[in-house]
């Protein structure tokens, strides 16, 4: 298993791109199955997720072709099979995100039924009975979902128990091909399902209600291929300009966007970052001091992203003062905080807070990745602890940060991969 090696010490410089959106682009590829004609696809990042998406759907006889600049062209009329195998969706929970377009256009799909994580145990429950509600026969079998739709699904009204991305994303992609009207109420407000549904519009979907948590759909009869150009990652953007905070630096972000990280950029701000917004760039200066300790606490967006908490709970092990950080999505999204005591941090944790006292430096150890955004956490450590840092079984950070090294790198980290 490859290894990341981080010599601490220095403070983060330069320039970078930001790359396309994972949580856009995995949704976005799903809804190519929705299509009638091929779908070019622009903008998707290169990362194991992605490959693993476009493995589930050239094994479902979909049409997979990729050019050299990560635009990939998916031609869903080939498909021959409605089924996603235990062996891809085990790799990567969000193979659920074909249930629903898969159903809604073929009126039945065989989903293998996602485990749990390390991060909790992340039941579908809100994805099925909303399935349910638009007619469809669910029967879990042999570790399967097995969803049937024989003459269509039918618009609903449905009234989500939870916020959830991906059960709103299934819902959405479902009900842009039922017959009638659909409304989801409680429905996830996050811009990469805005970007999903501004895809679905592109190709020929009605949806209004976007950007709000009461989303109307009136269903279509078909929907054409576009195409469309994912956009920027907003926790790639977000996990850079923390790791400029912590070690005192400066960095400069290309092609990514200030306007869906409010919540982010204000907690930057009160930790004593100086932010610069262009049009399509932030700057981040902290003029070589010390960041200061910010309290935290997740929700669903617009509120502060749980995909950023452990990135923040790094920061504030080196920043002055004490920080409280509260988990609210996933109730076991703080395992980070463990390998950054073994690294001299002092955090204490009650319940589903971490009472973060922070320490002038932290030392560099081995420390071992848990899951995507721990993993970014450990690598933020490295850079602001003293010597050498080894971070193992970094398939983790692989998963979500595309050449995260080379881009480090760039920005002045002393940082290298040892294949494992
Ligand atoms: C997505 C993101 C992930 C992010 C999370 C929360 C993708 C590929 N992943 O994950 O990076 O951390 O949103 O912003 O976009 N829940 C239920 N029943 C359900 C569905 C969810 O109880 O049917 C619960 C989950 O266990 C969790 C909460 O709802 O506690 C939120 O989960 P959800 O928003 O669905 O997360 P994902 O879509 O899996």
């Amino acid at each position: 298993m490859d290894k990341l090696i981080i010599q601490g010490g220095t403070r983060i410089s330069g320039e970078i791109r930001i790359s396309g959106s994972k949580n856009s682009g995995l949704p976005i590829l799903a809804a190519c199955l929705l299509a009638d004609s091929p779908m070019d696809i622009c903008n998707l990042p290169h990362l194991n997720d992605i490959t693993t998406m476009l493995a589930l759907l050239r094994c479902m006889g979909v049409g997979v072709t990729i050019n050299e600049k990560m635009c990939v062209e998916v031609d869903p009329t080939t498909l021959t099979d409605t089924e996603a195998p235990y062996e891809l969706v085990k790799t990567m929970r969000a193979s659920i995100l074909v249930l629903g377009p898969t159903l809604a256009k073929y009126g039945k799909a065989d989903v293998s039924f996602p485990g749990g994580c390390a991060i909790g145990s992340r039941p579908v429950d809100i994805h099925l009975s909303g399935l349910e509600a638009m007619g469809a026969e669910i029967a879990v079998e042999g570790g399967y979902i097995r969803a049937r739709a024989p003459n269509g699904l039918k618009g609903a009204h449905f009234v989500m128990d939870k916020v959830t991305v991906g059960g709103t994303e299934n819902l959405l992609m479902a009900a842009v091909l039922a017959k009638g009207k659909t409304v989801l109420e409680n429905a996830a407000r996050e811009p990469e399902i805005v970007d999903l549904a501004d895809c679905l519009v592109a190709m020929g979907a009605k949806i209004s209600g976007i950007g709000t948590d009461r989303l109307e759909i009136e269903g279509v009869e078909r929907l054409r291929g576009c195409t469309y150009t994912v956009m920027p990652d907003r926790i790639e953007t977000g996990t850079y300009l923390v790791a400029a905070a912590a070690t005192g630096g400066s960095v400069k972000l290309r092609d990514t966007r200030a306007d869906i990280l409010t919540a982010v950029l204000q907690k930057l701000e009160e930790a004593g970052a100086e932010l610069e917004i262009g049009e399509s760039t932030i700057s981040l200066d902290m003029h070589g001091k010390r960041p200061k300790a910010v309290n935290l606490r997740t929700a669903p967006y617009p509120a502060f992203p749980t995909d950023m908490q452990s990135q923040f709970t790094a920061m504030n092990a080196v920043a002055e003062g004490t920080g409280a950080v509260t988990e609210t999505i996933f109730e076991n999204r703080l395992v980070q905080v463990n390998e950054l005591n073994r690294m001299g941090a002092n955090i204490k944790l009650e319940g589903n807070t971490a009472l973060i006292q922070g320490v002038p430096r932290l030392k560099g150890a081995p420390v071992m990745a848990s899951d995507l955004r721990a993993s970014a956490s450990l690598v933020i450590a490295g850079m602001v602890a003293d010597g050498e840092t080894v971070v193992d079984r970094i398939y983790h950070i692989d998963r979500g940060y595309e050449c995260i090294e080379e881009k480090l790198q760039q920005l002045g980290v002393n940082i290298r991969r040892v294949p494992g």
